[in-house]
């Protein structure tokens, strides 16, 4: 194939979905003699217009893993405004330590259907959005030696004249996953919503800023609009006055630092 530019498209509100989209396309960049262009969809301006991808371009898709699938209030935008032209196309699930489930199948699908081609997937473990204990230290040592050899491997099959079909199970996707509280029940925070230590904050802004639903109120910092709990608020405030105290957004957080700590494998589709 004959690829003219490496493009990444990355979805991100706390940064881990975006560093392993660049680790992967960093390696892609020697054996393909192309420098990586970046594309960012995580905030609402990075969402506004449509993508079109050609035929000589290679798209390098990542996605966080949300509740075991693709994050389900983007995927309308995933859906209208991510195209290509017979386009190769790598998709990149990050998940946190727990499992990516079905949203690497998802995203697979979701690209085939758009007009790409997939040369070959991957889902690599992160550090969970909701604890630093979950997925700590990934991606680690080990992590960088996969992530290496699968962008040497899908390198060698884009240099191939027309990609094979990807070989992967192509049943219904499943249900989204149930989060768990620590007594096994299922924990509804659905509604939940960040609050502030107003003692604490400086409104500096910082959070507003990041929030990729546009949901925070510039002037008061208040959550005001739709929440989907990616902690981006959360982390990038300097001063921890940013917090959710939901007990069972809490309670599944305890639940995921219970069982969730052993190292977690990479999902790799070649
Ligand atoms: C709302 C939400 C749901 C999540 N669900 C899962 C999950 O089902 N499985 C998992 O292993 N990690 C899950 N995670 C962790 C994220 O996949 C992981 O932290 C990812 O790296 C976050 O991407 P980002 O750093 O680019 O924001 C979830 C995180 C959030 C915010
Ligand atoms: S980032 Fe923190 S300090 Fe800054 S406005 Fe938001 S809550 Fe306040
Ligand atoms: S308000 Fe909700 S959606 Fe916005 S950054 Fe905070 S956690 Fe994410």
């Amino acid at each position: 194939m004959n690829i003219k530019r490496i493009c990444v498209l990355c979805f991100s509100p706390t940064g881990g979905t975006e560093k392993i989209a660049r680790l992967v396309a960093g390696e892609l960049a020697g054996p393909l003699g192309l420098e990586p262009v970046y594309f960012d969809f995580t905030k609402p301006q990075g969402r506004r217009d449509e993508y079109r991808f050609g035929a000589d371009d290679l798209l390098v898709m990542a996605s966080p893993v949300y509740a075991g699938r693709l994050p389900n209030k983007l995927m309308p935008e995933y859906q209208a405004k991510i195209f290509g032209s017979s386009t190769p196309a790598i998709p990149i699930c990050v998940f946190g330590n727990r499992s990516p489930d079905e949203a690497l199948r998802e995203l697979v699908l979701l690209l085939e259907g758009n007009g790409f081609q997939i040369a070959a997937g991957a889902a690599f473990a992160g550090r969970h959005a909701f604890s630093d204990r979950v997925g700590e230290g990934r991606p680690d040592q080990s992590d960088l030696d996969e992530i290496r050899s699968f962008a040497a491997k899908a390198a060698e099959k884009l240099s191939m004249d027309a990609l094979p079909p990807l070989d992967m199970d192509r049943s219904e996707i499943g249900p989204y996953y149930t989060p768990l509280k620590e007594d096994g029940t299922p924990a509804k925070f659905l509604k939940a919503r960040p609050l502030t230590r107003w003692e604490k904050c400086s409104r500096c802004g910082a959070c507003a800023r990041a929030c990729p639903m546009g949901s925070i109120d510039p002037q008061t910092m208040d959550a005001v609009g739709l929440c989907i709990k990616c902690q981006a608020c959360v982390r990038r405030c300097t001063v921890q006055a940013k917090y959710f105290e939901d007990p069972d957004f809490l309670s599944h957080v305890a639940m995921l630092e219970q069982n969730y700590t052993s190292r977690a494998e990479n999902v790799i589709l070649i």
